[in-house]
């Protein structure tokens, strides 16, 4: 039996994309769609909310989520801590999936970059570089620290105290416990990052590139299938998708 979805943020660019997935795929069905100018059936048969929208949208949609008591996976950014304590506390009452990333490869990246941190010593420094189309408005890209994030944690580091933006005005050569952020714009790459692990004489680079939007969608879809097993609570991604650590 198909899957039933309920598509929060369907005429966005990602929105699209998912609802082109599913209509290409007989295990999914489209059950309803959320905008910012028209909202799902009061009580429309479904299994499962996907949302990529807004957060005015996405704390529409949590209500409902939570009156229905359907799974909700959401991607939505931009989440201020209020709307984020709304999904938590939707999540004593359904499973919420929500992820910065729905990438496999960046979830896996992520894991990877992780073990080689705290795998390798010291010897080896951490440089973390990303690029990315010339309209992206912020510098470094969320999923670059949350890269940073990963590797600092697993070096026993604070995230604010080792990043290193800009070595312009320095005059010092680099020390152990930073971890450099460099950004490149431009064109239309869709994104890509490279955590480098720099020793002497050797140096490993764990790198992701993505194409297209179609990688968010899959990861989602992914998750929608899988999060319908689970039980209330917050369900991490990663853990959904490839599987716990
Ligand atoms: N986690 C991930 O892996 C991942 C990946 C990519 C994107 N994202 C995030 O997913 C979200 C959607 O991205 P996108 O590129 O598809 O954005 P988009 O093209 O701007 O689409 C936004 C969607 O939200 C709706 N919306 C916008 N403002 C609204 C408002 N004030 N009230 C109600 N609805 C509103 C839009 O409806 P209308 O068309 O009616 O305006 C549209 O359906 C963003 O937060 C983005 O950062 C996450």
């Amino acid at each position: 039996m198909s899957l039933q979805i309920l598509l929060s943020g369907a005429s966005g660019a990602v929105g699209r994309v998912i609802g082109e997935v599913i209509e290409a795929d007989s295990h999914f069905l489209l059950a309803g769609l959320a905008s910012r100018e028209q909202f799902f059936e009061p009580d429309s048969e479904a299994d499962v909310i996907i949302d990529f929208s807004h957060p005015e949208l996405l704390a529409r949609v949590i209500p409902y989520a939570v009156r229905r008591r359907l799974p909700l996976v959401t991607g939505t950014t931009g989440v201020n801590p209020a709307l984020e304590r709304k999904l938590v506390d939707a999540a004593e009452h359904i499973p919420v999936c929500y992820a910065a990333n729905f990438s496999l490869g960046v979830n896996l990246l992520v894991r990877l970059a992780r073990q080689a941190a705290h795998t390798l010593d010291k010897g080896f420094d951490i440089e973390i570089l990303e690029t990315h189309h010339r309209r992206k408005l912020d510098a470094p890209s969320g999923t670059a620290k949350w890269l940073g994030q990963a590797v600092a944690s697993a070096r026993g580091l604070d995230f604010d105290g080792s990043a290193v933006h800009d070595r312009s005005s320095r005059r010092e050569p680099r020390s152990r416990d930073e971890i450099g952020y460099q950004a490149i714009r431009g064109g239309d790459v869709a994104g890509e990052h490279t955590v480098y692990f720099l020793a002497d004489g050797e140096r490993l680079e764990l790198t992701h590139r993505s194409t297209d939007r179609q990688v968010f969608a899959r990861g989602a879809l992914a998750a929608a299938t899988r999060i319908t097993e689970q039980r209330a609570g917050m369900v991490d991604f990663a853990d959904l998708v490839l599987g716990k650590e």
